[in-house]
C-alpha cells in the first residue's frame, strides 16, 4: 500500500532498473534548486522591504493567473520541513537564493537583523542535514527602493549597491555557504525585464536595454570582488544558455539564429569568460567599459549553467522590433509549458561551451528541469513519468558531454518544490514535490523517488 504523500511512490520494478547507466562519476554532486520569491512567501514579514516583483505582480495583466509570490510555498515558515524533504532525497547540495529586500529592505545601508537571522536558520538546518549550501544573491527580487530612486539596473549605482549587499552576505554567511552565485540568469532578467517587458520591471526598451545588461554584468563583477574579499569558498554563475538552431537553411533564418546566439548566449558568456563583448556590443554599453570588463571577467571557481531547451529561430516578421523570432520545433515532444524536449541539445550546449571557452572552469548545472502539471490521485500519488523521462535523458546527455571532455561536476535539478513561475504564476509545476497551495501540503511525486534512487545508484550509497 502506498502511504499518502510518502516519498518514493514509484513501483519497485521500475526502481530496480535505476543503475548508473549515465556514466556519471561516483563523486558527482546532486542537488536541487529554488529561488526566494518563488517559494518563500511572507513578503511583509521579518522586516522585508517590497521588491520589483511585488509591484509587477500587482499590475493588471502581468501574471497569467493574477497571482503573486505573496504566499507561494510558505517556505519562510516551513523551511525545516523542506530541508527534511531534501535530506530524505539524499542530495549533497541545495541551491537557494537570498532575498536582497530581506537583507536590505531599502536596497542599501545597515542589514536587517531578522532577514539575516532567517538565512542563518536555513543554513544551520541544511548543514545539520549534511547538505552543502549554494547561495544565489540575486534571483530577480530587486528592492523596490532601487527601482523608485535609481531606475534599477538601468543605473550604474545599482551594481555598486549590489556589491555592498554581496559583501554583507559574504561576511555573514561565508563560513557556511560553499558555493556562491552572484546573479541568476542575467540574460533572462536583463532581456525579459528590460528589452521585452515580460518580467519585472516590465520595460520594453529593445536595444536601449543594453545599459541594464551591462550593469547586471557589472553587478556580477562587483559581487565577485566582494565575495573574494570576504574569503568566499567558491564563486561562479548561473547563466542560461540555449543552442540556437536556424529554422531553415535560408540566409535570413541562419542570420537570425546567429544573432539570437550572440544576444542570448555570447553577450553574457563572453564578458564573464573572456572579458570582452561580442563584436559591436561594447559600443552600446555605458562606460567605462574596458575597466568594467576587467571586473566582469575575473576568474571563477565554477561556471553554473541553467539549461532547459534549444530554440528554433527564424527571421523576424516585417515590422518586428526584435531581430529574430522563436518558432515551434516540428515533431518534437513538449513539456506542459510548451518547451521542446531535446536532451541532445544539452550535450551540444555543453560541448559548444567548451569549444568557445577552452579555459571553461568546472561546470555545475545550476538548473535543469521541466513543467508537467499533473497532481495527486486519490492515494496521494503523483505519477509524473514524463518528468522522470526528461531528467533521465538529460542526465544521460551530461554523461555524454563528460565523455566528450567537458568537466561537469554536479547537477541541481529545478526544482525541489512546485513554485511561483514568474509571469506564469502557479500554472506551471516544475517540482519533484507537488505543493497543494490551499493547504500547503507537500506530496513527493514519483520523480522524487526516482531521483533519490538515481543519486544512490550513481554514488553507490
Ligand atoms: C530559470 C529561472 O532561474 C527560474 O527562476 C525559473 O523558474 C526556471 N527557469 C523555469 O522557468
Amino acid at each position: 500500500m502506498t502511504r499518502r504523500g510518502a516519498p518514493g511512490a514509484a513501483p519497485a520494478a521500475r526502481l530496480r532498473d535505476v543503475t548508473n547507466r549515465w556514466n556519471l562519476p561516483p563523486d558527482f554532486t546532486f542537488g536541487a534548486s529554488t529561488a526566494s520569491y518563488q517559494i518563500e512567501g511572507a513578503v511583509a514579514e521579518g522586516g522585508r522591504g517590497p521588491s520589483i516583483w511585488d509591484t509587477f505582480c500587482a499590475e493588471e495583466g502581468r501574471i497569467k493567473d493574477g497571482s503573486s509570490g505573496a504566499v507561494a510555498c510558505d517556505h519562510y515558515h516551513r523551511y525545516a520541513e523542506d530541508v527534511g524533504l531534501l535530506k530524505d532525497l539524499g542530495v549533497q547540495g541545495y541551491r537557494f537564493s537570498i532575498a536582497w529586500p530581506r537583507i536590505q529592505p531599502e536596497g542599501r545601508g545597515r542589514p536587517n537583523a531578522e532577514g539575516l537571522a532567517f538565512y542563518d536558520r536555513l543554513l544551520d538546518e541544511l548543514l545539520a542535514a549534511g547538505i552543502a549550501p549554494m547561495a544565489t544573491l540575486y534571483h530577480w527580487d530587486l528592492p523596490q527602493a532601487l527601482q523608485d530612486d535609481k531606475g534599477s539596473w538601468l543605473n550604474r549605482e545599482t551594481a555598486e549597491r549590489f556589491g555592498e549587499y554581496a559583501a554583507l552576505c559574504g561576511m555573514r554567511f561565508g563560513d557556511r555557504v560553499q558555493q556562491w552565485v552572484p546573479v541568476n540568469e542575467p540574460n533572462v532578467c536583463g532581456l525579459l525585464g528590460y528589452a521585452i517587458g515580460r518580467f519585472a520591471p516590465g520595460e520594453a526598451l529593445v536595444f536601449d536595454a543594453m545599459p541594464a545588461v551591462h550593469h547586471l554584468l557589472l553587478g556580477h563583477g562587483r559581487a565577485v570582488q566582494a565575495l573574494r574579499a570576504a574569503r568566499a569558498t567558491a564563486v561562479g554563475t548561473a547563466t542560461n544558455h540555449s543552442p540556437m538552431w536556424p529554422a531553415s537553411d535560408a540566409d535570413a533564418d541562419v542570420a537570425a539564429a546567429s544573432m539570437a546566439d550572440t544576444i542570448w548566449n555570447h553577450l553574457f558568456g563572453d564578458p564573464i569568460l573572456l572579458g570582452s563583448y561580442p563584436e559591436g556590443f561594447a559600443e552600446l554599453m555605458p562606460g567605462p567599459v574596458e575597466q568594467d570588463l576587467a571586473a566582469i571577467g575575473a576568474p571563477l571557481d565554477f561556471y553554473g549553467l541553467n539549461f532547459y531547451n534549444p530554440q528554433l529561430v527564424a527571421a523576424p516578421a516585417e515590422g518586428d522590433d526584435l531581430p529574430y523570432a522563436y518558432v515551434d520545433m516540428p515533431g518534437v515532444p513538449t513539456t506542459d509549458f510548451g518547451w521542446p524536449v531535446v536532451p541532445d541539445g544539452f550535450r551540444q550546449c555543453l560541448v559548444g561551451l567548451k569549444q568557445r571557452y577552452p579555459d571553461l572552469p568546472p561546470v555545475y548545472i545550476t538548473e535543469n528541469g521541466c513543467s508537467y502539471v499533473m497532481g495527486p490521485d486519490a492515494d496521494g500519488v503523483v505519477d509524473d513519468q514524463p518528468r522522470i523521462d526528461y531528467l533521465d535523458a538529460h542526465l544521460a546527455a551530461i554523461g555524454d558531454a563528460i565523455a566528450a571532455g567537458v568537466d561537469v561536476r554536479g547537477y541541481y535539478q529545478w526544482s525541489i518544490l512546485d513554485n511561483f513561475e514568474w509571469a506564469d504564476g502557479y500554472t506551471q509545476r516544475f517540482g519533484l514535490v507537488y505543493v497543494d497551495y490551499e493547504t500547503q501540503r507537500r506530496y513527493p511525486k514519483r520523480s522524487y523517488g526516482w531521483y533519490r534512487d538515481t543519486i544512490r545508484a550513481v554514488r553507490g550509497s
